[in-house]
């Protein structure tokens, strides 16, 4: 990814289809002093997704597409990308799975964060497996998006202890928080 400089950020989009936690993480990044990146559009599959609320509180362009039709949606959303002149996607709590067209016209340029220490849980229920099989740690991830699902080269990753008591729900506060400090780091890994 090319170096930043000066005061030029990245157009971004996030694409998000629930309570938009990191979103909201990622809009505050997105207005500190050295941000590489400025939070530009807000898609989601899903419109009572409750983190579109952020979108409207911070006067972000927002768009819902309901993915019933694959291709004839990245299409659509191609188009609008295009004409916002977006050049970098973060998907965050995003659970519908991009196509190879698609992440190919947006190569190295879509980074997912993953609720687990990847390559280990990709997919669902993370936490979930973490707890069932006894792990003494488990983390989050920022990766790059390839057509692999949750496979493409890992940018950075935190780990955490999982506590005797934790359960699958506690442990997914407990992640959910690391997210918040990881996904920015992540992205200012990528752009120093
Ligand atoms: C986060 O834990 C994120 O890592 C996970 O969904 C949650 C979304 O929370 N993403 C995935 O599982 C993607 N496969 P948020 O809507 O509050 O940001």
């Amino acid at each position: 990814m090319e170096k930043l400089t000066g005061l030029k950020k990245l157009k971004t989009a996030v694409f998000i289809s629930g309570t938009g936690s990191n979103l909201k993480n990622l809009i505050k990044f997105s207005k500190i002093k050295k941000t590489p990146i400025s939070i530009n559009l807000v898609i989601s599959n899903f419109n009572k997704a409750k983190g579109l609320k952020y979108a409207n509180q911070f006067k972000i362009k927002k768009k819902i597409f309901n993915f019933n039709n694959i291709k004839n949606t990245e299409k659509k959303i191609l188009t609008l990308l295009k004409k916002e002149k977006i050049s970098f996607i973060c998907l965050a709590g995003f659970m519908k799975i991009l196509s190879k067209d698609f992440i190919k016209k947006f190569d190295g340029k879509i980074i997912n964060i993953h609720p687990s220490l990847l390559p280990k849980y990709k997919g669902l229920n993370t936490h979930h497996r973490a707890i069932t099989n006894r792990d003494k740690f488990t983390g989050c991830t920022v990766h790059y998006v390839t057509e692999k699902l949750d496979s493409g080269k890992i940018i950075m990753q935190k780990k955490i202890k999982v506590a005797t008591k934790d359960n699958s729900k506690s442990l997914a506060k407990k992640v959910l928080k690391l997210e918040h400090k990881l996904y920015p780091a992540a992205i200012k890994k990528i752009f120093s």
